[in-house]
């Protein structure tokens, strides 16, 4: 009896003393293992008397039970201590300040999203969003551009592999087929701008294999053009930062809109520096027109009672103009020089009340 109470007195200390896992395994496998201490206790009783084996059983086991117990508890106290200390040790203080070396910028192509989400909004539209890549059926098929149309060849398309089901998918072309599937989803009245990314087999100081356009869509059963001419124009206007521009509407064709028009801007470049409502340069600024009602009516909306404009223009462009950037590739390049010198202030997000670029 006594040797009991010494055995399980010795291994309970052991137990209090493991300072780790792997320790407390040791004292587990010496008393609890196959060869361990209290194992071999049990073993022997097999070869006792009935009477023995009676009286030796619970004690045995019930000293096996309280091994094995105090042996999860010391278990689940070392996890605890391991994990305050890794706590601890990972503590991370928000309050301290940013080191200067690494203090980031807001890139300018994130900033004129910005800026550009601030105006429409502004304006009652919402922000929607499609992913880059894109099934050919929405950013072709839908927008009134079918297999084999030579519309498509305007569009030097990156393709991706074909799926298992046979279907096409592509790197999206334009932010257009964010209409699709703004309309397959919404019924009007749909007010909505997407900035995103888009991509085109093309490179050169004014064109980037991935560049960023913003898509506009308005349809309900009274827009009419005009309202696209004066939202096109009080987003120069808040864009741009002057008190008034002179636009230029020129026909156009774009498959998803009919009649079409392009938009340019009135500047002057004369003196170095771009001047916006003065000078006799045009800029191109976005493409546009009225939904084709076969659109529409791709989309699943009656086109004999809704009908609406859309418009779309390159972000990229909008913020070489702005901020005096010359070559498109540079907003790729991620030279830190660069980014530190055209970058934003990561805190001064632009809104139309507390000023769009500062
Ligand atoms: N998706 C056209 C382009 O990329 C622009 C556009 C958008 C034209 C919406 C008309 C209406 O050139």
């Amino acid at each position: 009896m006594s040797d009991i109470q010494g055995l399980e007195r010795q291994i309970q200390d052991a137990i209090a003393g493991a300072a780790d896992e792997a320790a407390l395994e040791a004292v587990r496998v010496s008393a609890l293992g196959k060869k361990g201490s209290i194992s071999e206790l049990l073993k022997s009783l097999g070869a006792m008397s009935p009477d023995e084996r009676k009286a030796n059983g619970p004690l045995f086991n019930t000293l096996r039970d309280r091994v094995a117990g105090a042996i999860a508890a010391r278990k689940a106290a070392l996890e605890e201590r391991a994990l305050d200390a890794r706590l601890a040790f990972e503590r991370v203080d928000v309050t301290l300040p940013v080191r200067p070396e690494s203090v980031g910028t807001i890139h300018p192509v994130s900033q004129a999203f910005d800026e550009v989400v601030a105006i429409f909004a502004d304006l009652g539209f919402a922000v929607a969003e499609g992913p880059d890549v894109e099934y050919d059926d929405y950013n072709f098929t839908k927008l009134n551009i079918p297999p084999d149309h030579p519309a498509r060849q305007m569009h030097d398309t990156f393709y991706v592999a074909k799926q298992a089901d046979g279907s096409q998918h592509v790197l999206r072309t334009h932010t257009s087929p964010v209409q699709v599937r703004t309309m397959l989803k919404q019924k009007p009245p749909i007010r909505i701008i997407s900035p995103g990314r888009t991509y085109r087999v093309d490179s050169d100081a004014t064109h980037s294999p991935m560049f960023h356009q913003f898509e506009g869509l308005v349809v309900d059963e009274v827009t009419h053009l005009g309202h696209l001419k004066w939202v096109l124009e009080e987003f120069c206007k808040a864009f741009f930062e002057v008190d008034s521009v002179v636009m230029r509407a020129r026909p156009s064709f774009f498959p998803f809109t009919e009649p079409s028009v392009e938009w340019d801007l009135r500047c002057d470049r004369s003196g170095g520096q771009i001047k916006f409502g003065q000078g006799n340069d045009w800029l191109e600024l976005a493409g546009s027109g009225m939904v084709n009602p076969r659109v529409l009516e791709n989309c699943g909306i009656d086109s004999t009672k809704y009908q609406g404009y859309a418009f779309g223009g390159g972000i990229d462009r909008l913020a070489m103009l702005k901020y005096g950037i010359p070559d498109i590739r540079s907003f790729f390049e991620s030279d830190l020089r660069w980014l530190r010198h055209f970058g934003f202030a990561a805190l001064d997000i632009p809104t139309l009340d507390g000023g769009l670029s500062r």
